[in-house]
């Protein structure tokens, strides 16, 4: 699949964007294991979801669908899965993986977890070797999956200081942890978001947060609830950058979560010139989330934060986007964790925008991007969708018209992404 994007002209629009990832993955494992039901509405229905979503099934947890972004779990208490069938595939998600590798560590059964080439090559030893300390035994492919879970109903709390900011590794530690004797402690580096700990005190959980560190006694019973799952903030991006780089627009987005641990892409568009403003801020449970209205503004280049980096990981691609569209040079560092993303995103942006005509000069973590005109051009988004969301978004100021390869991997977390462009009247096919 290919996405074929003319120059447009982007006009007013009120729309809102699919579920949050990040919160969709969590109400499923949570609400899987917490006792009773747990009733979700704004689930993202993206492929990445999906796969957690079965693979919780095939653990016995029965899920109903009464609607696509609409589940009803029941769950099954803590102890209360079962071993599946078969492996666990699941397809692009680094997030189902490894917050999947901790939920497994305390079950009295073994899994195989699998996915497709992208996630076949990240790395899992960040999550393996906590996970051993805890007691569980994971075998894997040199550090990546497949992974072989050894359950160990016994584990131990564990007192873990991570080596990189990760919401991921944190999440699998918290998960185990809840199956562990004792205390389990995280500290993390930087601070990342932090759905997992919101959503573990909303279902009942006692939990302990002050300096970077995060602490939770194992053997707590989690109670089933109603989850509103906020509009995804990292698909947001794509529409909030598309809004500042047209001639003229004023674009709303409804109801985005702006949970303080993501809003680090709105501190850095801000910071090079881009009029965005939060209305009618409200909680949605334990996320809080506004309306984002978005006005076109012209954008300058600087040097990024690298203290922003943890609270914008995933939008770094439509950030590089933003600083080729900027008046003069962005300077990004901090960044080597996005190389062993869904893609090494730091090649594949440069790659992209090198052949939309953009100069970028990248070092090991991270790049110089001169702003400068698009042209048009065929570029690869490497299997990686929001390497071909972003590039999408170039495409709408591109001088001619751009086609962007390899795209069908947007379905994982941006499901409609062509019909909310075509909202703002981007001619995208
Ligand atoms: C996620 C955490 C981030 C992010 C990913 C989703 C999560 O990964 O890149 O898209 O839901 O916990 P890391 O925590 O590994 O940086």
């Amino acid at each position: 699949m290919r996405f074929e994007v003319q120059p447009s002209k982007v006009t007013d629009a009120r729309l809102t964007v699919p579920g949050d990832k990040s919160v969709s993955h969590r109400a499923l494992m949570l609400g899987g294991i917490a006792e009773g039901r747990t009733h979700v509405r704004g689930f993202l229905a993206g492929e990445d979801c999906l796969a957690t979503l079965a693979a919780m099934s095939d653990m016995g947890v029965t899920i109903l669908r009464p609607a696509p972004t609409e589940l009803v779990v029941d769950g099954v208490g803590l102890h209360g899965l079962i071993a599946p069938d078969t492996g666990l595939d699941l397809g692009n998600s680094g997030t189902a993986m490894r917050l999947m590798a901790g939920l497994l560590s305390g079950q009295n059964f073994s899994s195989v977890l699998s996915g497709d080439a992208s996630l076949s090559s990240r790395p899992m030893q960040r999550v393996i070797g906590p996970l051993e300390l805890m007691g569980a035994t994971i075998e894997s492919h040199d550090g990546c999956p497949p992974l072989t879970v050894h359950g160990n109903p016994e584990l131990r709390g564990i007192d873990y200081t991570l080596p990189v900011a990760s919401a991921q590794v944190k999440s699998a530690i918290l998960l185990a942890g809840l199956y562990a004797d004792g205390i389990t402690t995280v500290k993390e580096p930087a601070v990342t978001r932090d759905h997992t700990e919101r959503m573990l005190v909303t279902m009942g959980a006692g939990l302990e947060r002050a300096n970077h560190r995060i602490s939770m006694r194992g053997h707590q019973t989690l109670h089933g609830c109603d989850i509103e799952v906020p509009a995804d903030l990292s698909s947001a991006s794509f529409i909030i950058l598309a809004a500042v780089l047209a001639e003229r627009a004023d674009v709303l987005i409804t109801d985005v979560g702006v949970n303080p641990t993501r809003t680090g892409v709105i501190d850095i568009l801000q910071a090079m010139g881009a009029s965005i403003e939060f209305e009618n801020q409200r909680q949605f449970g334990a996320e809080p989330i506004a309306d984002i209205r978005v006005r076109s503004s012209s954008l300058r280049g600087g040097v990024v934060d690298p203290a922003l980096v943890s609270l914008a990981i995933d939008e770094f691609p439509v950030l590089f986007v933003a600083a080729a569209a900027a008046q003069g040079k962005t300077v990004f560092s901090g960044l080597a964790e996005l190389r062993v993303k869904e893609s090494d995103r730091i090649a594949a942006m440069a790659e992209g925008l090198r052949a939309l005509g953009i100069q970028v000069v990248e070092v090991a973590d991270g790049a110089t991007v001169y702003g400068g005109p698009f042209k048009g051009g065929v570029v690869e988004s490497h299997g990686d969708h929001r390497v071909a969301m972003s590039l999408a978004i170039a495409a709408t100021i591109a001088t001619d018209t751009v086609v962007i390869n390899d795209v069908a991997a947007v379905n994982t977390s941006f499901p409609g992404f062509t019909n909310s462009l075509e909202q703002l009247g981007v001619s995208i096919r």
